[in-house]
């Protein structure tokens, strides 16, 4: 009788981290985080200046738009893995930047990756000016 108690609580914990990551998933907004980047640069990101950067490869194998596409309005898919990519502009995903973790552990991640280090807060407002652009 005991041992059917682990299984029941797995479930329960299952459940609970379920409701965790939901809540979790909206404590932002895309022009809230645009807001957010902006104040750490004192400028206002440029959507034209976002997409240069957005689509240039910065001297290494691969561009933002290897993987999210040149206008991320659209599915993306993994450079690397082929794994599917939702679209990063905020008008086509309804998830795209709403948790402010997520992204800045991806734009972390990506940013060195493409550049071989992080991003700037300028260069992070770009793209969020650009994406937040696309209608
Ligand atoms: C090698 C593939 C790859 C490249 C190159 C890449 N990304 Fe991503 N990016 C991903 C993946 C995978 C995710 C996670 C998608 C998900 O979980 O929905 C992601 C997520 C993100 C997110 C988080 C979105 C959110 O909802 O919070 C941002 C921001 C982002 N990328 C920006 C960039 C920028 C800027 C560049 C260029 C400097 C870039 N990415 C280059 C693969 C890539």
């Amino acid at each position: 009788m005991n041992f059917h108690f682990p299984s029941l609580h797995g479930l329960t914990a299952a459940v609970l981290l379920g409701l965790a990551a939901t809540a979790h998933a909206g404590d932002t907004t895309p022009a809230a985080q645009l807001q957010r980047w902006n104040a750490e640069a004192g400028a206002p990101g440029v959507a034209a200046r976002g997409q240069v950067f957005f689509q240039s490869r910065h001297g290494g194998e691969w561009s933002c738009a290897s993987c999210h596409g040149a206008l991320p309005t659209a599915q993306g898919q993994h450079a690397n893995t082929s794994k599917a990519i939702a679209a990063l502009a905020p008008a086509f995903n309804a998830r795209s930047l709403t948790d402010a973790a997520k992204a800045d552990k991806w734009f972390r991640r990506n940013c060195k990756d493409v550049l071989a280090r992080e991003c700037t807060a300028i260069e992070k407002a770009d793209v969020l000016a650009f994406l937040l652009e696309l209608k």
